[in-house]
Parts: C-alpha cells; sequence; structure tokens
C-alpha cells in the first residue's frame, strides 16, 4: 500500500527523506524556506532539520507564524508573501510547508500565487495533515466568516510522510486526524472503518500503514476527480454540517478542532442518510453510537436558526435546498442528494437538541 502511493507522489518515513534530498540535488533551488507555527518550530523542526544533514544551511531560510486557525487569513497571507520578499525568494525558491493543515493550506497558497507560482513540498506533523489536508491539491484561506473561502487547486511537489511527528501531537488534535480517518472507511472501506473504530485512537495505534490505507482513499478518489466534479465530492461527508458547526463555535469563542466538527457533522448527516438516501437505521444509530463515544454533543450548541445562517453561507449550497453526500452505507457514499433546509434543519434540531 505505501509502496502504491508513490505514484501520487507521496513518501513514508525513510524513503521520504531520501525523495526530498535527491529532489534537493536535482532542483538546486536558490533559496529553500520553510514555513512552520510555533509549536512545529519548537516541536517538529529540529527533528527534520536533524534528519537532513545536507541541507545547505545558506540557502535555508525560516517563516514561523503563530499557530491556529486564525492563521489562514488574508492578513498573515500578506506577512508571508512579504517574507518571501525579504528574504529574496524568487522564481527559483522553493517552500517546504512543515505543519498541520493550516501551514499546509495557506503555505500553498502562498507559494502558488507568489511569483505566479513557486514550488512547494508538505511535510506533514499533524495526522489530520498526513491523512487528508496535504493530499488533494486543494489550499486557501478563510475569508469573513467562512471557512477556505478563497483558494486554488494546486499540487505539492511530494508530500513526505514522517509518523514520529505525531509524538508530540496533543491527544485533541490526534482525534482531530482520527475523525477524518473514520470518514474514509465510513465513505469507501467498512473494513477500514471497523478496524480503526476497534482502536483506541491514540499514537500508540497508529503506524505509517494504517496512515496509508487512509491516504489511499483520499488519493484514489482524487485522482478520478481532481476539481470535484463528481466522486470526489463523497469526501465531503460530513462536512456541509460539520463546517457550518467549525465557523460558529469559532464565532462563539469555544472553536473545535476541524475533525471533532467534521465527526459532529457525520452525525448529523448519518440521520440525513437514513432519512434521504436509504441507510438502514440500526446502522445509523450504530454509527452514531460509534462516533458520539469520542465526539459527543458539546453542552454549548448552536440553535438551527445560526445553523441555517452558517450552511447558507457555505460555497456549496444555493437556495431552499442543499446538497449532500450522504451514506447507503457503511462503506458507500452517495453524492449530490437534495435535502430540503427545513429537513436538514428538523434532522439537526432532533439529533443536537432532541
Ligand atoms: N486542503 C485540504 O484538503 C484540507 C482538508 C482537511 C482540512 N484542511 C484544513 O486543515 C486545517 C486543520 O488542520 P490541522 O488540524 O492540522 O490544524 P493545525 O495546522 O492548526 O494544527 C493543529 C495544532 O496542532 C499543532 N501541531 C501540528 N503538528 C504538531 C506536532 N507534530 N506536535 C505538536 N503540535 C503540533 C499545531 O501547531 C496546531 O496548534 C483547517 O484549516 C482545515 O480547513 C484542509
Amino acid at each position: 500500500m505505501i509502496d502504491q502511493l508513490e505514484k501520487f507522489g507521496l513518501f513514508f518515513e525513510e524513503k521520504a527523506l531520501l525523495q526530498f534530498q535527491s529532489l534537493m540535488l536535482e532542483k538546486d533551488y536558490s533559496k529553500i524556506a520553510i514555513l512552520c507555527d510555533s509549536h512545529t518550530h519548537d516541536l517538529c523542526l529540529p527533528i527534520f532539520l536533524s534528519q537532513l544533514p545536507t541541507l545547505e544551511a545558506g540557502k535555508l531560510e525560516i517563516v514561523e507564524l503563530e499557530p491556529g486557525e486564525e492563521t489562514k487569513s488574508i492578513e498573515v497571507l500578506a506577512q508571508v508573501w512579504d517574507a518571501f520578499g525579504a528574504l529574496e525568494m524568487d522564481r527559483h525558491s522553493v517552500l517546504i510547508n512543515l505543519g498541520g493543515g493550516v501551514i499546509s493550506d495557506l503555505g500553498g497558497f502562498a507559494a502558488a500565487t507568489y511569483m505566479r507560482g513557486i514550488d512547494f513540498i508538505n511535510f506533514p506533523t499533524s495526522l489530520l495533515a498526513m491523512v487528508d489536508a496535504s493530499v488533494g491539491a486543494k489550499t486557501g484561506i478563510n475569508f469573513g466568516a467562512y471557512k477556505n473561502r478563497i483558494g486554488l487547486f494546486t499540487e505539492p511537489l511530494m508530500v513526505g510522510i514522517l509518523p514520529e511527528f505525531l509524538e508530540t501531537l496533543p491527544e485533541e488534535e490526534f482525534l482531530s486526524g482520527w475523525a477524518e480517518m473514520l470518514k474514509h472507511g465510513l465513505i469507501a472501506d467498512a473494513e477500514h472503518y471497523r478496524g480503526l473504530i476497534r482502536r483506541k485512537p491514540n499514537t500508540s495505534q497508529i503506524d505509517s500503514a494504517l496512515i496509508a490505507h487512509s491516504v489511499a482513499i483520499k488519493a484514489e478518489v482524487v485522482a478520478q476527480d481532481k476539481h470535484e466534479g463528481g466522486l470526489r465530492k463523497i469526501l465531503n461527508f460530513g462536512h456541509s454540517i460539520g463546517h457550518a458547526l467549525e465557523s460558529w463555535y469559532q464565532q462563539a469563542g469555544q472553536p473545535l478542532t476541524h475533525g471533532y466538527a467534521v465527526a459532529l457533522g457525520m452525525q448529523v448527516e448519518l440521520s440525513l442518510s437514513a432519512a434521504f438516501a436509504e441507510c438502514d437505521i440500526n446502522e445509523v444509530q450504530a454509527l452514531q453510537r460509534d462516533l458520539r463515544k469520542f465526539y459527543p454533543v458539546p453542552v454549548l450548541k448552536p440553535q438551527a436558526t445560526d445553523l441555517k445562517t452558517m450552511l447558507l453561507g457555505d460555497k456549496k449550497n444555493k437556495g431552499s435546498h442543499l446538497r449532500f453526500s450522504l451514506l447507503r452505507s457503511c462503506g458507500a457514499a452517495l453524492y449530490d442528494i437534495e435535502v430540503p433546509m427545513d429537513s436538514v434543519l428538523e434532522h439537526y434540531n432532533n439529533y443536537f437538541h432532541g
């Protein structure tokens, strides 16, 4: 499985470092800038650099940002472009994104737009970025109240996955990535889902093979439909409601991790799957019980009217009907299922406030 991912530009452990070094030799970049946040600067950068003794110190620059979702903003993006200019990066420079999804989303977008595009490479350090954000070519920033409003599709030159970074990842961030892994199983591979749900979600339970299994599901789907004209939409299972919740909790000053919001979104969208995609209600309830164990509904929760406002701001939604990716059964997803807004709110209310 791991070797099969190389055709998508994904490399693991030792092979990731070798591939990276051979790219650096081959391309002979004028500048190599590493983008990180203060956590990954302190915890991951020393590990990364210690494994790459051949990196030329004279060419290497570090750009360090504040950690957190607020960093994915137009203001910070402008600071990053400024930093590239101050470092005299030119079109023959490369950016290494060393961080979670915030760094790979913002950094990928910054690289793709600076001087009409410079090369970039992702070394994801959070589980969520390893299994999801750093793969699939979506980059961008949040704008106004809405997530990922501005962005573009652009491919990293390679993605290097070093699971040892996960040793310092806080538990709630680990759970966030785990939710996306569960989603991959739910939409495309029931066996993968069952394998995950039997484990305790913590770093002792994860290895390259398990990460590769999840990444392969995403990479195969993206390879068939990069620009989300059809099949790729199945990856949005849990995200329509999840993004709305994520934005609301952010504004309420009690931010949820991305994966936690998606796990809550999946629970509501499972109810919709029973009502609109003929998913067996007993299966739905069993899956909801599984997910609730690790991702319970928070005490503070938005009213249905708040959710409606956030849903209408989602770039995927228009008018009184919303389009969802839903489960036909565990391991099989459908996309473009139209659901009236009133039904969405009713199912949300029953699950969250019932
Ligand atoms: N482009 C895509 O396809 C895609 C897919 C899913 C999510 N995303 C985006 O990804 C973002 C979420 O990613 P995330 O959960 O990685 O968030 P993040 O980048 O904010 O990382 C979460 C936290 O973990 C810290 N961290 C990361 N690696 C660490 C490590 N090894 N040790 C200690 N701390 C570490 C970070 O500093 C941060 O505080 C969201 O903005 C979301 O929209 C993008």
